[in-house]
């Protein structure tokens, strides 16, 4: 019944909001040398990616918290995919150092090694166990958390005071969660079941009893508006003749290689320019750690490997030319070790095949990229992992839509060194993640 693959291939950027609000002014003795603990709310959504319009409908969410507060319009997802972005966000690693490869038990999506070697060390772990927070959990967790190979729904991730969770992946009604370990099962009466309802309510429900004496986090994560796209009935109409943007990149087939690669387009220099938002380079391994330095915890002290963006939300005297210039992207392709049955004459290696033949690929669609953003660079380096290594390079600036690969093109001294920044930042852990990258200002005053 669930859909293994959270994000479609043009929908990829989950979209995160983040509150701080109330300051609580008790002071604290287990966060490095600081008294700041204030409250935090992170909204975790599926599949709302700017490019193609998705925050367009949400105009009181914009109003209410974007307009109010600071966007990223050069934000990034580690990995493009469900799992592993989630666990990035929980973990502020890198898929190579948390380890969850793709949606499955056997690719780490919540599976035992995860429970055992990464869950500990989540954010929220931190947040509650050294920072006296009471942190409460409510949504789709990991795709495959509740499965009974893993301890089933009665597991209750270290690092939350109160549980709810949605087994399994996205559904709207006919569900079941895990309310602090115990099964608590949904049927299909909007009035009582509408999943996101029923997170709205628990949410507020815990704004009431949570203690006033102890900082709160609490992180709300919606499937909405992920497949099986079942609206609330009063706005079942409501989009019915909306398509999505036709694009110069919209519906190019060629090789798949290719199209999977449009993912991390965001919005167009001269509309951020007119927003006036922020360019800062920041991905979702960041979350951890900018959520606790907003406690005043001392992300050093954590094995992370994203950087804290509290000062550039701040604004405070930030300068932005020492800012960090590259992350890196990582992907397992998704693949079965037998022939999809729809689509026998692929053989091997394949999956979500259903309707079109148009699969996901694990042999020739792995691949490891930089993602470089400076005021004077805006590049895209990978590599596939497949029988030629193909090396992919755009030009993002000259060529937003990725239509042209200038890897035989581009100065070849600039492509070996993006050659050996990915090796670096595919092997890197904690600090070496944030070295300087190709385009770095240290790098380039050095040359
Ligand atoms: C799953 O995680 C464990 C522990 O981190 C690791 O040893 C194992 O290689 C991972 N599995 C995959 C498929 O990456
Ligand atoms: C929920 O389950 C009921 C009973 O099995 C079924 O009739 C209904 O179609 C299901 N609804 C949804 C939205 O899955
Ligand atoms: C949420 O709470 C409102 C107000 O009490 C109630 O009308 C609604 O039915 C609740 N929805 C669900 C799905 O529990
Ligand atoms: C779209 O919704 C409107 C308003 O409810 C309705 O009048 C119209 O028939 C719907 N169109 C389609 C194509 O479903
Ligand atoms: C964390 O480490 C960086 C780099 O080594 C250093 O500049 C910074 O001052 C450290 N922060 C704290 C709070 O210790
Ligand atoms: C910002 O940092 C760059 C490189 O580290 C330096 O050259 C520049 O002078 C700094 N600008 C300001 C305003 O401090
Ligand atoms: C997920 O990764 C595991 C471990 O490498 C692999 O056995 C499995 O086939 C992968 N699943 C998919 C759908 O790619
Ligand atoms: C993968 O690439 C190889 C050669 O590059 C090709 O023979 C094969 O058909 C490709 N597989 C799929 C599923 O497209
Ligand atoms: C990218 O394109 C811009 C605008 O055309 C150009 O100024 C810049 O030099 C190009 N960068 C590379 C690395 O080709």
């Amino acid at each position: 019944m669930t859909h293994s693959r959270c994000f479609s291939r043009k929908m990829l950027l989950n979209s995160v909001l983040i509150c701080v609000t109330l300051c609580s002014d008790l002071s604290c003795g287990f966060f490095a040398a600081s008294s700041r603990r204030p409250n935090i709310v992170l909204i975790l959504t599926d599949d709302l990616d700017v490019a193609i319009g998705g925050l367009t409908p949400l105009s009181k969410t914009r109003r209410l918290i974007g307009d109010a507060g600071i966007s990223f319009t050069n934000a990034f997802v580690a990995s493009p995919l469900c799992c592993p972005s989630r666990a990035s966000i929980l973990t502020g690693k890198y898929p190579h150092n948390h380890h969850v490869i793709n949606n499955t038990l056997e690719g780490n999506c919540s599976s035992r090694s995860w429970q055992k070697s990464e869950e500990p060390h989540t954010f929220p772990a931190l947040l509650k166990t050294y920072g006296g927070y009471q942190t409460f959990f409510a949504g789709k967790y990991l795709n495959q958390y509740g499965h009974s190979d893993a301890g089933g729904v009665e597991h209750v991730p270290p690092g939350w005071s109160y549980w709810v969770a949605l087994e399994k992946n996205s559904r709207y009604y006919n569900y079941t969660l895990s309310v602090n370990g115990r099964t608590q099962k949904h049927g299909a009466d909007y009035s009582r079941d509408y999943l996101t309802d029923v997170l709205a309510n628990m949410s507020l429900e815990f704004l009431q009893y949570k203690s006033n004496y102890q900082p709160f986090f609490m992180m709300v994560s919606t499937p909405a508006p992920h497949s099986p796209w079942t609206a609330a009935p009063q706005y079942q109409d409501r989009f019915n003749t909306t398509k999505a943007p036709r694009d110069p990149n919209f519906n190019i087939h060629g090789k798949s290689k290719r199209e999977e690669m449009k993912v991390w387009r965001t919005v167009s220099s001269s509309e951020r320019d007119r927003m006036g938002l922020s360019l800062m380079l920041v991905a979702n391994v960041d979350l951890g750690p900018t959520i606790l330095d907003i406690a005043g915890f001392n992300v050093n002290k954590t094995q992370m490997d994203g950087v804290s963006f509290l000062s550039a939300m701040v604004r405070t005297s930030m300068n932005s030319s020492s800012w960090r210039t590259d992350i890196l992207v990582e992907y397992e392709g998704e693949g079965r070790s037998v022939p999809d049955p729809s689509c026998p004459l692929l053989g091997p290696g394949v999956s979500e095949c259903f309707p079109d033949c148009v699969c996901e690929d694990s042999y020739n669609n792995t691949y490891a990229c930089v993602r470089t953003v400076t005021p004077f660079a805006n590049l895209q380096y990978c590599e596939f992992d497949d029988n030629e290594v193909f090396v992919e390079v755009y030009n993002v600036t000259a060529d937003p839509y990725q239509l042209t690969n200038i890897a035989k093109t581009i100065d070849q001294e600039v492509l070996e060194k993006m050659n050996h920044r990915l090796m670096v930042l595919q092997s890197c852990s904690g600090p070496s993640c944030r070295t300087p990258g190709v385009y770095d200002a240290r790098c380039v005053t050095e040359s």
